[in-house]
């Protein structure tokens, strides 16, 4: 039997030792060959608060989450106490007091689960489903494995992270990740968007530089929801100056990859016509999506195996 990391919670990449990354990887990829799941002889009860939109995350986590059979509780944020005043501490210590025993979460707020992970009262495990502009570590896991399906290993791997940095939780933690395991990050974009941080981990070079080099390009969503109205570029100018364009997708390498985490504003971070194109992992990503969460729903119910007949 594959072996299951052991997580209490999967709220950020830097709480991950790379063993526990790696055996997720294996676990995602067992799922995704059809390692039978059995039914939980334990009622688990799974909830998913989303604070902000989401089609990918939210919907593969509860496709994960029924998969693994637990019981799924769709929080809805409108209807609830939330409207009269509750915060976020209360809502999941309350969650946690009815016998939810994990909850995923989207917010706005970056770090929004250092007040939960200190409650002596919450019991329920957190699943980080995206925070802010912080860190996306389901999306990191789901793109490692697309990687490495592809490639193997990560050890060498030039990938170059694209366009709108330092707006992008999926960046920050892919960032991470990638160095971790000896990939060269190479970012490119407007140099607005960049940020002395990221110098850690890579070079920042026009993608013009960077396209014939590279074995994954990873382009990044234009975050307008998180722009202040300061930035002027059209969607046109973005594309020819920033975005995948068709003349440079023909200098990628023969093996290279194209990655973007979704939604993808066609024809400003790629052109139309490649987002389903050959090299593209897109869809492949979104399909991960489902294994990836899977691995982590099971790694956050330590000692899971005891749950299951
Ligand atoms: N990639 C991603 O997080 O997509 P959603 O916002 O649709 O979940």
């Amino acid at each position: 039997m594959t072996s299951i990391a052991k997580i209490d919670h999967f709220v950020s990449v830097e709480d991950s030792s790379n063993e526990q990354v790696l055996l997720l990887l294996k676990r995602a990829s067992a799922f995704k060959q059809g390692v039978l799941w059995k039914s939980p002889k334990k009622q688990i009860f799974a909830a998913n608060l989303f604070f902000e939109n989401s089609t990918r995350t939210h919907n593969s986590f509860h496709i994960a989450e029924r998969k693994l059979g637990m019981d799924v509780l769709e929080f809805d944020v409108q209807t609830s106490s939330l409207q009269k005043g509750e915060t976020l501490y209360d809502t999941v210590l309350t969650l946690s007091a009815l016998g939810v025993d994990v909850v995923v979460i989207r917010s706005s707020v970056e770090r929004y689960w250092d007040e939960l992970l200190q409650s002596p009262r919450i019991a329920c495990h957190i699943v980080n489903g995206g925070d802010g502009s912080g860190e996306h570590p389901s999306q990191c896991l789901l793109d490692l494995m697309t990687i490495q399906e592809e490639f193997g290993d990560f050890s060498g791997l030039k990938v170059a992270i694209v366009g709108d940095l330092v707006h992008s939780r999926v960046a920050r933690s892919n960032m991470q990740m990638l160095t971790r395991f000896g990939a060269e990050v190479y970012f490119s974009g407007p140099k607005e968007w960049h940020h002395k941080e990221f110098d850690h981990y890579g070079w920042f070079l026009p993608l013009d530089e960077l396209v014939s080099k590279i074995d994954v390009l990873m382009m990044l969503r234009v975050q307008h929801e998180r722009h202040d109205g300061s930035q002027s570029f059209s969607k046109e100018e973005y594309h020819q100056a920033y975005g995948l364009t068709e003349k440079r997708a023909k200098r990628l390498p023969d093996k290279a990859i194209i990655m973007h985490p979704a939604p993808v504003n066609r024809d400003v971070e790629i052109a139309n016509s490649l987002v389903e194109s050959a090299k593209s992992r897109i869809v492949e990503q979104m399909r991960n999506g489902v294994y990836a969460r899977m691995a982590i729903l099971e790694a956050v119910m330590s000692g899971w195996e005891k749950y299951y007949l």
